[in-house]
Order: C-alpha cells, then structure tokens, then sequence
C-alpha cells in the first residue's frame, strides 16, 4: 500500500509527477526537505489533511506548516504580510525559516490546529520544491509518530509509517537534521516559537530584537499561540538525560553516569562529540552542524539497539546550538544533570 519513490539521486521530474498525483488526489506523501523529513498533504484539503494527524496520532489542536514553492503563494495563504515577513523570506527563503502570520479564509481550521494564523515555510530541497510546483501548497509537519524524533532518513519513515500512509519518497539523508526555526509575526513584536535551523542570531540581523516565548525554556505557560509546544517531543524509549556545564566536568559528569547506571544493570548509551566507554555510543561530530545533523539518528539508533538509558553530552546554546539543546532537553522531559 506504500509506494517508497527512491530520488537518492536527484529530482526525476516522472517520479515527481506520481507523487504529486498522490497529494492532488487527498493522499499522504512524505517526502525530504532540507531540515527533516516531511508528512505532506494537500494544506487547502481538509479531509487530506485531517488524515495527516490520524496518522501521526497528533493532538488536532497542533498546527502544521504550509510549505510552498513560490514567493506569491505566501500572498495567498496569509492575509497580512508585513514587512519583516517580507524582509526575512527575501533574505532566507527557500530556507529553514517558518513564519506565522494571519490566515485567510481558504486555509482550513484543520491545517491551523483552529487557529486565525497560518505557518508557512520555503523548503530548501529540490525534491520538496518539485513536488509543490507539480502540486499544490503541502502542509507537512515532520514525519514521525507523534512524540518521536524528527525524521532524517527515509528510513526512519518507513520505520513509523510504512503500510500506513500512500507514499515514501527517498531524497537520502537531510543536511540540517533539525526543523526550521518558527517566528510568529502575526502580534505586536516578532516572537520566537521554535529555535531551529535557521540561528536565532541571523534572524536578529534583518529584523532586530526577537522575543523569546517562555515556552521555548520549558515554561508551560500561555501555549496557546503554538500549541506543539505543550506536547511531549521527540523522545525515544529509552531514558534521556542531559548533562551540561564546563566541558571538563561534563566528560567527568558521564564517565561517572554511565558507571552508576551500569552498577544497577541498565545498558547504556552515550552520545557526545568525544569517545566515551558505554554499551553503546554514538559520535555527534565535532561541529555545530554535525550534531545537528546527527541529533535525531543518534536518539532513533541508540534506542534501537535497546539502551535503557542515553546520556546526552549539551553543547553550547548558541548558533545551531539553541535548536539542538531545546529539542535534547525536550527528549529527556527536562532532566537535566549539572556538571
Ligand atoms: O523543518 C520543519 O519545520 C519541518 C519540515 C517538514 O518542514 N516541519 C515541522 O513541522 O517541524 P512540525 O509540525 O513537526 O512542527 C511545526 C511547529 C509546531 O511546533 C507547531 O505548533 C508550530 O510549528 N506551528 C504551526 N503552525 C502554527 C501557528 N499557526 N501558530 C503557531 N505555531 C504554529
Ligand atoms: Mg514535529
């Protein structure tokens, strides 16, 4: 019942034109972008897109994003673009930026999750941007299990979707590994809802001073502005734990970790930009990148294997940083180890 289209290597306009088929007729075709991989279904057809959280298992009341293809479809999907909309999508779209605006009337309360607003991003990948041109703007949240880590192989849809939704497309793995930055636009000051791909820092050079929303920390208050925020995310089945502080203490901070949960009989994994002795470990890489990029694959395999616990290495919260940290301390529901 799963069609998987392999574009490992490179957009192949037939293959294209059978997905897009899928998503015009209601279907549901998850499909690559630059950050991760996408669910997508036609975002101005309710029932297509109400499928999306059957299939997920998605709260309804957690908005999607609209991705397009072209500059004018922003017009059609947000009744109001002001200014540092138009600023930030000339300077960093098609790219890893979302940005929430007010809706119009076509866009369907089932894609907003019943909100006025709508989020919509340009996806930088060659596959995604063919199959909206040979389509229609797609709504797409990430393509995994709700609650699960974000998607950054085909494999890892296949493993949550396959027999399950119409078609898998193939692109190999993302660059970025972690979802696009979200900045609502549509109150009074431009307020960050996700940190993401896109540095927070950049967004500040064309559009100034962004609020932070508390949420974003862990505060559980006023979610009502980005629902996906008050839900559990991105966890495996394993036990997350996170330590952060001075790197000197961290190494000794794990080493110590690993130890105690071995003495009491857990398998545990490591995951860390330096070689540690554990059951299990993965390498992040040494980059800012790297680990991004290796975030959600590290959580995916490390619970494969059947870990007990992950012990995550925090790196510093800047840069890509602050999207890694936000999605690792979301894993491990908040437990947090000091060093
Ligand atoms: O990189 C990405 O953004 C990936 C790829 C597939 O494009 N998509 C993605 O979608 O991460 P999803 O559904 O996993 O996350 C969308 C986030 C959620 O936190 C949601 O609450 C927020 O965007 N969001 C969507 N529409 C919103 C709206 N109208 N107002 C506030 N937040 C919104
Ligand atoms: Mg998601």
């Amino acid at each position: 019942m799963t069609v998987v289209i392999n574009m490992r290597d490179g957009v192949d306009k037939e293959k294209i034109r059978i997905a897009a088929r899928f998503i015009l007729d209601g279907k549901l075709v998850a499909f690559p972008t630059e950050t991760v991989y996408g669910l997508g279904a036609d975002a101005l057809n309710e029932k297509a897109v109400k499928r999306i959280f059957e299939a997920k298992g998605r709260p309804p009341d957690n908005p999607l994003i609209v991705h397009i293809s072209d500059f004018d479809d922003l017009r059609k999907l947000a009744s109001d673009v002001p200014r540092e909309a138009r600023l930030l999508a000339e300077r960093f779209w098609p790219g890893p930026l979302t940005v929430v605006l007010p809706k119009r009337e076509e866009v369907p309360y089932a894609t907003t999750g019943g909100l006025d607003t709508v989020a919509v991003r340009m996806p930088a990948h060659p596959i995604a941007l063919a199959l909206i041109k040979a389509s229609t703007p797609i709504a797409a949240p990430s393509a995994n299990i709700s609650g699960k880590p974000s998607p950054t192989l085909a494999e890892h849809v296949i493993d949550d979707f396959y027999g399950r939704i119409e078609c898998i497309i193939d692109g190999g793995e993302t660059k970025i590994g972690v979802e696009s930055t979200v900045i609502d636009l549509s109150s009074e000051r431009p307020t960050l809802l996700r940190p993401g791909g896109l540095p927070l820092e950049e967004v500040e050079k064309v559009i100034g001073e962004v609020e932070i929303h508390p949420a974003v920390r862990g505060k559980l208050v006023d979610v009502a502005r980005s629902p996906g925020m008050k839900y559990k995310h991105y966890s495996p089945n394993a036990q997350v734990i996170v330590v952060e502080g001075r790197r000197e203490n961290v190494r000794k901070k794990i080493a110590e970790l690993v130890e105690e949960y071995r003495a009491k009989g857990f398998r545990v994994g490591v995951m860390a930009t330096e070689e540690y002795a554990a059951d299990e470990f993965f390498h992040l890489g040494k980059t800012e990148e790297e680990v991004a990029r290796n975030l959600f694959r590290a959580l995916r395999e490390l619970d494969k294997k059947g870990v007990d616990v992950i012990i995550a290495e925090g790196v510093e919260e800047k840069g890509l940083g602050f999207a890694v940290m936000n999605r690792l301390r979301k894993a491990a529901g908040y437990r947090i180890v000091w060093a």
